[in-house]
């Protein structure tokens, strides 16, 4: 199988990391991967908070439910909207949705797991990521290598998803 397609099939949601660190050509890769996601008049409204010291870790764990997948994963990323550099409230929105979507297949194809966690504008946690004026949270994404091997989660049949007309 072409090896996209294998990655889009194969990845899964990790929700628990071994403490190993990620390296750090990994991070550029995965960030060049977000960074390179189509958006609505090419106006690439994300930006890109990477929580990666000890202690910004264990506040942003205390801070949301999933508080042991940010508190072991030794990277975090945090995907927000710039509302300046956007135009349209859902274009930007699915914008932001492609961009993570690359965030994850890239972690997958580099051996790492992940989990996105939709947590939109929480002014706390934005807050502590030092977000800046006119940019709102729309995810978190915990990043590491996975302590776990999740099954496929089911998948509706095309026959219950597809019209043809
Ligand atoms: C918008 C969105 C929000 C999500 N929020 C959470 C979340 O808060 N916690 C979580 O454990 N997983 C979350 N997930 C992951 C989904 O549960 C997961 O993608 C789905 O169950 C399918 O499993 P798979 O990713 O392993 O194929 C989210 C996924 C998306 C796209």
């Amino acid at each position: 199988m072409n090896e996209v397609l294998r990655a889009i099939r194969e990845r899964r949601s990790v929700r628990a990391f071994r403490p190993d660190p990620v390296e750090p050509e990994k991070v550029e890769a995965i960030l060049e991967a977000g960074r390179w996601a189509p958006s609505g008049r090419n106006t690439q409204p994300w930006r890109f908070v990477l929580v990666e010291s000890p202690e910004k870790r264990a506040a942003l764990a205390r801070l949301v439910p999933q508080r042991d997948m940010i508190a072991t994963a030794p990277l975090t990323l945090a995907v927000l909207l710039d509302r300046r550099a956007g135009y349209d409230e859902l274009k930007d929105a699915q914008g932001i949705g492609a961009c993570a979507q690359n965030v994850l297949l890239a972690v997958h194809a580099l051996g790492l797991g992940a989990c996105w966690i939709g947590r939109a504008r929480d002014r706390e946690v934005e807050a502590l990521l030092g977000a800046r004026e006119g940019e709102e949270l729309m995810m978190l994404i915990p990043i590491g290598y996975p302590a776990e091997n999740p099954p496929p989660r089911e998948r509706k049949p095309l026959s219950e998803l597809v019209r043809r007309i």
